[in-house]
């Protein structure tokens, strides 16, 4: 176990599948979690199941009120936030000939826009206490590029080239901001994919099988440890060996 027992957590997208299973090992190694998504009965059932997650219901599509969601989470969990878990994400895939500008336009502002205002008011908070770490979970996709996913591919490669440009600036500051870029998940997100795609997918990943969310926790509880101070910039690939830079 690691401990993270006193550290102030804020989770975008902790309804989905990925974002569940973070929370619980978050809660499992004794962070003080900040959930949040947008679905009002996920969020009740979060608040069931953990006596000690606190829930915001925000759409991070929300721009302007960013800042004062950064505000109340900062209040919530005592006035200080140690890490920032970028999570919340979606897809909305189509040819590129056939892609409307709404297709286009939702993924590039939830997926990197809102990534990069969250960021950036919880950084001003960072600062004030001398450290912090942002975890941004980008895609493979990101790396290799997807047929559909002109929209998603862009935003998750956008995120990574945010995320090395402010690892540059804050870094003389003790805040790390670095990515976890999973490969094919078993989740809502790719329970989406035909069943013969997903197995012509499969035979492309050596290690023969999807990830599991807990793989993605996983990583993700090690960068928000003292066991990753010195990494910064960085992307970690979880993928079964699909792909590696
Ligand atoms: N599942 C995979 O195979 C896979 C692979 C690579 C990357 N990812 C990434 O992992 C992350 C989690 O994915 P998942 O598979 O758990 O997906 P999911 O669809 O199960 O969960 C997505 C979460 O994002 C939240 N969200 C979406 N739009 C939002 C908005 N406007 N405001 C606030 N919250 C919003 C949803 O409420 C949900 O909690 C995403 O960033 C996704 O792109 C997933």
């Amino acid at each position: 176990m690691i401990d993270l027992k006193g550290s102030n957590i804020i989770l975008t997208g902790a309804t989905g599948g990925i974002g569940n299973s973070i929370l619980e090992n978050l809660v499992s190694n004794g962070a003080n979690v900040l959930a949040t998504g947008t679905n009002d009965k996920k969020l009740k059932s979060i608040k069931e199941s953990y006596e000690s997650v606190k829930t915001e219901k925000f759409d991070i599509s929300n721009h302007s009120e960013i800042e004062n969601f950064i505000n109340l989470a900062s209040d919530n969990l005592g006035g200080r936030i140690d890490v920032l878990i970028n999570n919340a994400g979606i897809t909305r895939d189509n040819l590129s000939i056939r892609m409307k500008d709404d297709e286009w336009n939702e993924v590039l502002n939830i997926n990197l826009t809102s990534t990069f205002l969250l960021s950036k008011n919880v950084i001003k908070k960072m600062l004030k206490n001398k450290k912090g770490k942002i975890i941004n979970i980008t895609s493979i996709v990101g790396h290799t590029g997807n047929i559909g996913q002109a929209n998603y591919t862009a935003s998750k490669a956008g995120v990574v080239a945010m995320s090395k440009s402010l690892a540059l600036e804050y870094g003389k500051k003790n805040i790390n901001i670095n990515c976890i870029s999973p490969g094919f998940i078993s989740t809502e997100m790719t329970d989406k994919i035909n069943k013969e795609y997903k197995e012509v997918l499969k035979s492309k990943i050596p290690m023969n099988r999807f990830g599991t969310p807990s793989d993605i926790a996983n990583t993700v509880i090690f960068l928000s440890s003292n066991l990753s101070d010195y990494i910064t910039g960085e992307t970690i690939h979880v993928n079964g060996g699909m792909y590696f830079s």
